[in-house]
């Protein structure tokens, strides 16, 4: 264990008009990694909400490209109540476990050669509330839902900049995946909106980037019947019916209508045994069901290793036709419950019990209208899509076409319904090292553009299926270039 490189800043800063009061502490090394990190880490805390009682933890990997010109980006994992160190580790991170080994008595890591810090300053912040190693002063604070998720989000933003001057400049834009759908675009308006009213400072939002977002909870559900007929899981027959017998209508499907409920049941059948986020991916979970009995949102893996931490696993093959997803994810749970890794990241002793992957008292839970910590109060967020295509603003929407929990099929009829203009490119491929990537679709009205991509064989996270392809669409992105 070392943190002998280890610099804690505690920083009051005081204006005439307000007060921000934060903590960071450059990181140098991390249990699991031997030597110092070859990039900057920083980790901190921001307090939002009222009386700042919500302390916002953040990782924050300065760009190994340009940092001064780079743009800056803030993650936001789904859920909600999902940890960031999820993408930190599996998705778009400088680091990944090393499945299997283990250095330091936690599991090893090693560096990620498709990290989206070579070409932007990111931000991995752990919200709303109490989700992975953020916490509240007072038990009040922790109950959440999306609209104030959404604000306390901005005003985490604004509050970063300010503590940052030296990232005032760089493009802002706000980025995530699933969940995060639903309050990615309202935090864009929202830093919008306020840099239009004078709040301080200006953030230089330029726009925002979503994979697989869920963005219209009952139309994206919706889709998975058409997703599950054009993927060959169901019939062309059960299809039509199911469609016609329940109106277009699965996710609030009449329980009365009996017609309806067969078909669902015959549909529910047949998609019953597939990964709903990876269709290709051995289904390791409970039963899928398409829209009811049962949750179709989220599927946790049910092998918990918690029972059992730090008892070494052997490493295993993830190409082998039984690899568990899931399996993976439990290494990173190991590593943020170590006591050595929590004082390396400066995490504030006493606040965290256990760091969960999700916080099952918030996840989404389709037809559900809250969870114990969790009020789910925007059924759609395609009307802030809307508001920002008024604005001088960019958009990237990907979507891991092999991912039945939020569909492109689904996405694309959102962004349809904005009735945007189709520029450059309709559905034509895009490449990397001269392969089919996927296909993309640009669209624009005024000062708006928005580019649909989908990633080709990618399931819901989609840079954890194809990382490479995933770093070159926003690096093209980022740099203004068609991807
Ligand atoms: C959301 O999806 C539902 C069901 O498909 C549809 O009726 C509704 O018009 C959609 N709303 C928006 C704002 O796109
Ligand atoms: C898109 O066009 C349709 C048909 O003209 C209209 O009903 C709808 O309000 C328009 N939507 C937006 C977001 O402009
Ligand atoms: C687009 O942006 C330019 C430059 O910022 C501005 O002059 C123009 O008014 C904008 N157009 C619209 C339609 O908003």
């Amino acid at each position: 264990m070392k943190i002998m490189g280890l610099l804690f800043i505690l920083v009051l800063l005081a204006s005439s008009t307000n007060f921000i009061a934060y903590s960071q502490t450059i990181v140098e090394t991390l249990p699991g990694f031997p030597g110092p990190l070859p990039f900057k880490l920083e980790t901190g805390y921001i307090g939002v909400g009222e009386d700042e009682a919500v302390q916002l933890f953040y990782y924050f990997v300065e760009s190994e490209g340009n940092p001064e010109e780079d743009p800056l980006i803030i993650w936001l994992a789904g859920g909600p109540g999902c940890g960031t160190l999820r993408a930190f580790f599996f998705e778009i991170g400088p680091m990944q476990i090393q499945y299997g080994n283990y250095m330091d008595n936690v599991p090893a890591l090693q560096l990620d050669p498709n990290s989206w810090s070579k070409v932007a300053n990111v931000i991995y912040l752990d919200a709303p509330t109490i989700t992975g190693y953020s916490y509240t002063k007072t038990p009040e604070a922790v109950r959440s839902s999306d609209t104030a998720s959404a604000s306390q989000t901005a005003e985490f933003i604004r509050k970063f900049v300010k503590t940052h001057p030296k990232f005032l400049k760089n493009p802002m834009y706000v980025t995530g995946i699933s969940y995060s759908g639903i309050v990615i675009p309202i935090i864009t308006e929202e830093l919008y909106k306020g840099n239009d009213e004078g709040l301080e400072p200006i953030v230089n939002i330029q726009g925002y980037m979503g994979g697989n977002p869920l963005t219209n909870k009952t139309g994206d559900i919706n889709s998975r019947l058409e997703y599950a007929y054009r993927m060959a899981l169901i019939s062309e027959e059960l299809y039509e019916s199911t469609k016609k017998d329940c109106n277009g209508d699965y996710a609030e499907a009449d329980s009365n209508n009996l017609q309806c409920m067969l078909d669902i049941n015959e549909v529910n059948k047949r998609v019953g045994d597939i990964n709903i986020q990876q269709i290709l991916d051995p289904d390791c979970d409970a039963v899928t069901n398409l829209v009811r009995g049962g949750n179709p949102v989220t599927k946790e893996n049910r092998r918990l290793l918690r029972g059992n931490p730090v008892n070494l696993r052997p490493a295993q093959s993830m190409l082998t036709d039984t690899f568990c997803r899931g399996d993976n994810y439990n290494y990173a749970t190991l590593w943020a419950n170590d006591e050595n890794v929590m004082k390396a990241l400066n995490v504030r002793e006493g606040t965290v019990d256990e760091w969960l992957l999700c916080n099952l008292d918030m996840k989404y839970n389709y037809g559900k209208p809250s969870m114990p910590l969790y009020e789910f109060n925007v059924q759609n967020s395609v009307v802030y899509h809307e508001k920002l295509s008024k604005r001088n603003c960019r958009a990237l929407i990907f979507s891991g076409d092999h991912d039945m929990m939020v569909p492109h099929v689904g996405t694309r009829n959102w962004i349809n319904s904005l009735n945007l203009t189709i520029t450059d490119s309709n559905w034509d491929a895009w490449y990397v090292n001269g392969q089919d990537a996927g296909y993309k679709t640009t669209y624009a009205r005024d000062n708006y553009t928005l580019v649909f991509a989908t990633v080709k064989g990618a399931g819901h996270t989609a840079p954890e299926f194809k990382p490479k392809e995933c770093f070159e669409m926003v690096k093209r992105w980022f740099a203004y270039r068609p991807i």
